[in-house]
């Protein structure tokens, strides 16, 4: 007889479905795995016989044979343990066969048969829902669960429990979703930068379109501090939003507790990560910075430091929203819906605009050290805003009276004119921020009126802005119409979006 349990193995966050079978039949003892483990699958044996010898019981003196089906598919990871370990008991005749065809089951065990946490408990519940099938998870991790809305989820401290539940002696209950994490408040407040009021207009201007947002000024202007304060304006995350996040951050590991976040994810890797790290990839294919900060925000400080090929690499997935990692053995696709925020000095000694402090090699230096970024990359940007060094009388100054409860209030009310108009115009259910909108859509929702697409047309001449440039300053002109609450986009709309987009050096001259 074989006996079956379903358990699963992850594509990106894509999880599927996977059937551990067990045959024991007569010949020498042996055990062997097959169906393309990897390293840590192929040690669960030693693991499932300890966690098993913790029983008190000992694997049959017969031939096992555990085959990871569908047999080529690479099974990466310590979570088939536990089915591993459920298919040799159900073989055994110690868990009943018929009930195992109804659950999904993955944990890693310990020696002493307690079950461990594993990574991609939520998107295996969520898979394990639409399969109809209940979820045999670890107990720590049965909140995590639980969000998944599943109507029988089992969360067992130790393998013995798992029996105990099925032999009927001890029933365990259904864990109940972890709570919310109320995060929501501990944002740093804009109230603690003093001056800068332009720099706050832009960020709440990207913060109520979701645009990508370059600060140029020399250091210790408040360019990290300022950014630091985007999350705290930004609207909290939707529930089906919060899933997808938890979705990404379950597979990599780092849904602390189980809890479900309400605000938007703020990643600043710092710049010296590798590519790897920041789109994706690696040995596993994890998913990388712009994947962790999807629905959020990727912050990268001191912009010209990144390695280069790294930078490029985020081109793809700034525009796309999604990442496509490709490997020799994996071809994985991670949601990256991110807004980026980034920071850089004018050039390497910072203080280009300060005759007085400038370096001799002034202009040249900034030249070079801009060069380090990528037109391409610099066209990505919707709002190139400058931030002046902070004068000394305005760090005496009481504290702004605006806080960032205020501005977070005008954000979440464009936010919702957007919304409603992407409901209205019939929208992809998915869109959510004027930067998404695109093509037809975007001709129907941000066409200015006669004098704004003179301005429009005359400038895209002067400045020569590309395609993507001119879409990109018709989405800040549609965003900066939000925030005032008007229908139309006017001349002076399109004039402030002008105004963000970045003049090359070249043509700053000729301006
Ligand atoms: N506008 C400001 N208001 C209040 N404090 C400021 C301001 N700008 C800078 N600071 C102070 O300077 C420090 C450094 O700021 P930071 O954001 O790291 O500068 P940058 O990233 O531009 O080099 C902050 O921790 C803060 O103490
Ligand atoms: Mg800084």
């Amino acid at each position: 007889m074989v006996a079956q349990v379903n358990t699963v193995a992850f594509q990106g966050i894509d999880v599927v479905g996977v059937v551990v079978q067990v045959q024991l039949s007569a010949g020498l003892p042996c055990f062997t795995i097959v169906g393309l483990p990897d390293k840590a699958v192929g040690e669960s044996r030693e693991r499932v016989r300890a966690a098993l010898h913790a029983l008190g019981l000992a694997l049959p003196p017969k031939r096992i044979t555990v085959n990871l089906s569908p047999a080529d598919l690479l099974k990466e990871g310590s979570h088939f343990d536990l089915p591993i370990a459920m298919g040799i008991l159900t073989a055994m005749g110690v868990l009943p066969a018929e009930e195992m065809a109804s659950y999904t089951a993955l944990g890693e065990l310990s020696l002493d048969g307690t079950v461990s946490p594993v990574n991609g408990v939520l998107p295996s519940a969520v898979h394990a829902n639409a399969c109809d099938r209940g979820l045999i998870c670890p107990a720590p991790q049965g909140g995590e669960a639980a969000w998944a809305g599943g109507r029988d989820i089992l969360a067992p401290t130790t393998l013995l429990a798992l029996i105990n539940h099925f032999k009927g002696s001890q029933i365990l209950s259904s864990p109940e979703p972890s709570p919310i994490s109320d995060d929501l408040d501990t944002a740093p407040d804009l109230r603690d930068i003093k001056g800068q009021e332009s720099v706050k207009r832009g960020l709440e201007i990207a913060a109520a379109g979701g645009h990508n947002m370059l600060m140029c000024g020399p250091p210790g202007a408040g360019k990290s501090m300022l950014a630091q304060r985007l999350p705290g304006i930004l609207p909290p995350l939707d529930a089906e939003e919060a899933l997808e996040v938890s979705m990404i951050q379950s597979v990599a590991g780092e849904l602390n507790d189980g809890r479900l976040k309400r605000r938007r994810p703020f990643r600043d890797p710092h710049h010296s990560c590798s590519m790897a790290s920041l789109v994706g990839g690696g040995l596993k294919a994890r998913p990388g910075e712009v994947s962790l900060a999807h629905r959020g925000v990727l912050f990268l400080d001191e912009l010209p430091e990144f390695n280069r090929n790294s930078l490029e690499a985020l081109r793809q997935p700034l525009e796309s929203g999604a990442v496509v990692v490709a490997r020799a053995n994996a071809h994985v696709t991670y949601p990256a819906r991110v807004q980026l925020v980034a920071a850089m000095n004018p050039c390497r000694c910072g203080f280009l605009e300060d005759p007085a402090q400038a370096c001799s090699r002034a202009p040249r230096c900034a030249q070079e050290y801009q060069s380090k970024i990528s037109g391409p990359l610099f066209d990505r940007i919707d709002l190139h805003v400058d931030v002046p060094a902070v004068l000394a009388g305005d760090l005496t100054l009481p504290p702004p009276a605006e806080g960032s409860a205020d501005v977070a209030a005008r954000v979440l009310q464009a936010r919702e004119i957007q919304m409603a108009r992407f409901r209205k115009e019939g929208a992809d259910e998915g869109l959510r921020t004027n930067s998404e909108a695109d093509g037809e859509l975007l001709t129907k929702i941000a066409t200015p009126d006669d004098a704004g697409q003179a301005l429009l047309t005359q400038a895209t001449d002067k400045l020569r802005l590309t395609a993507r440039g001119y879409h990109r300053v018709l989405r800040l002109a549609r965003t900066l119409a939000d925030l005032e609450g008007s229908s139309g986009v006017h001349r002076f709309h399109i004039a402030e979006a002008l105004s963000y987009r970045r003049v090359a050096p070249t043509m700053r001259a000729v301006a």
